[in-house]
């Protein structure tokens, strides 16, 4: 259900938005299609054709020897690229780690999509930068990439990116080693080194991280610019990988879901708008449905939509509401933030060169509603495949477990 209706509303509207309701059978249907692909992505005779890709990440339930001390992170994913240093310790009961230093540097959007080079190279760049700053340079540090697209790996420090997801497109990374773009681009500068001991999925590093904590941690969830789950499988499970004893963490690549068609009864005209004008049509569709990347443009395009059926603005739009991605997803958040003196939301559409009534900025919240709620919804019927699948796998009627859960939609919108 969308949230609260605070207003009685316009039946126009009501009707416009009733499209993003999900009913109970209906999530139940979402949460059974998405445990049937990931069956089928971890079987070896399914796998190529199955759209959850369910891929072994090579980190295991058995440790393997934890290694102390200081250790450089960086986090390549999202529009943001960070460096961190990191300390790792070890006590009786389980590991510890602190968050020493950490620097954020902002990617431009013609090195997301320019050549993979020039990407390596603006990353070893910041990463030079940091070891100047810190006075580390002269330290052939151990480093640990959290890398958020999907790879195949071959081991925790090898692995090939299938494809490029979000807004990244850099020409010439899919189809190679990782870390082999990594450590050639640290070549090439000549000006530091670096020991790469492991790449990993950000659901995977949420996940490791919150178990530091808490030990029934064995799913990591990311809402965030995109979204995808991993959790800990059955070696038997995992048949792309020799082995029968212990666990492995998997990282489903569920963003991919409905790629095969799965989600065809459940898209509407917005969807279709906003795959058809993405850097990957045809791809993500699931993602398409929940991820930051989108919301706020979804949001923009039922916007124009109400106000060209004069339901809203006076039926009238600005030069900026009419431009793709002015609509930020931040918005969102901030919107159903409101207290419910509208400020909030008078503000933001009046940045966007519009003057509303208060039934317009009640509207518009109604709009931003529908939209975070399906996208809550469908994630949750995807999270209830996962852990359905994890609690039939152990026979047990319940299950208790844990998900560490990170992403800038979960950390800032208000539900
Ligand atoms: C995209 C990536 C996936 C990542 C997710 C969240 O779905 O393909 O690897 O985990 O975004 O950042």
């Amino acid at each position: 259900m969308a949230g609260h209706f605070h207003v009685p509303s316009h039946p126009g509207v009501e009707q416009i938005l009733s499209e993003f309701l999900l009913s109970k059978e209906d999530l139940e249907e979402v949460m059974r299609r998405m445990r049937r692909e990931m069956e089928r992505g971890l079987r070896v005779e399914t796998h190529n054709e199955a759209s959850v890709k369910m891929l072994p990440t090579y980190v295991r339930s058995t440790p393997e020897g934890s290694e102390v001390g200081d250790f450089l992170a960086l986090d390549l994913g999202g529009t943001n690229f960070r460096v961190m240093l990191v300390k790792v310790g070890e006590d009786e009961e389980r590991g510890w780690k602190v968050e020493t230093k950490h620097h954020m540097y902002s990617i431009p959007e013609d090195t997301m999509t320019g050549t993979a080079e020039m990407l390596f190279d603006y990353i070893a760049g910041c990463i030079s930068d940091f070891l100047d700053k810190h006075n580390l340079k002269h330290k052939k540090l151990p480093l640990g990439f959290t890398f958020s697209f999907p790879v195949r790996h071959e081991d925790l420090d090898k692995g090939i990116l299938l494809n490029w997801t979000k807004g990244f497109k850099a020409s010439g990374a899919e189809g190679n080693n990782v870390v082999g773009l990594l450590r050639d681009a640290i070549k090439r500068r000549g000006d530091f080194e670096m020991d790469v001991v492991a790449m990993v999925n950000d659901t995977v590093a949420t996940m490791i991280s919150c178990y530091y904590e808490d030990h029934s941690c064995e799913v990591g969830m990311i809402v965030g610019t995109g979204c995808n789950a991993c959790y800990m499988e059955e070696m038997r499970k995992v048949e792309l990988v020799e082995g029968e004893e212990g666990k492995m963490c998997v990282n489903t690549e569920w963003g991919a879901f409905g790629d095969n068609g799965e989600l065809e009864d459940f898209r509407l005209e917005y969807d279709r708008v906003i795959d058809e004008t993405s850097l990957n049509p045809g791809h993500q569709l699931y993602e398409k449905l929940i991820g930051g990347k989108y919301m706020g443009e979804l949001v923009r395009l039922v916007l124009l939509k109400l106000v060209n059926e004069n339901l809203l603005f006076n039926s009238e739009a600005s030069d900026l509401l009419k431009t793709r991605g002015a609509f930020e997803t931040r918005f969102v958040s901030q919107i159903e933030s409101d207290t419910g003196d509208r400020k909030q939301i008078y503000n933001i559409l009046s940045s966007l060169g519009i003057l509303p009534s208060e039934l317009d900025c009640d509207v518009v919240r109604l709009v931003c509603e529908s939209v975070s709620t399906r996208a809550a919804h469908m994630c949750g019927a995807g999270l209830a495949g996962v852990i359905n699948l994890m609690r039939e796998r152990r026979c047990q009627e319940q299950l208790k477990i844990t998900v560490g859960v990170d992403g800038s939609v979960y950390k800032l919108h208000p539900q």
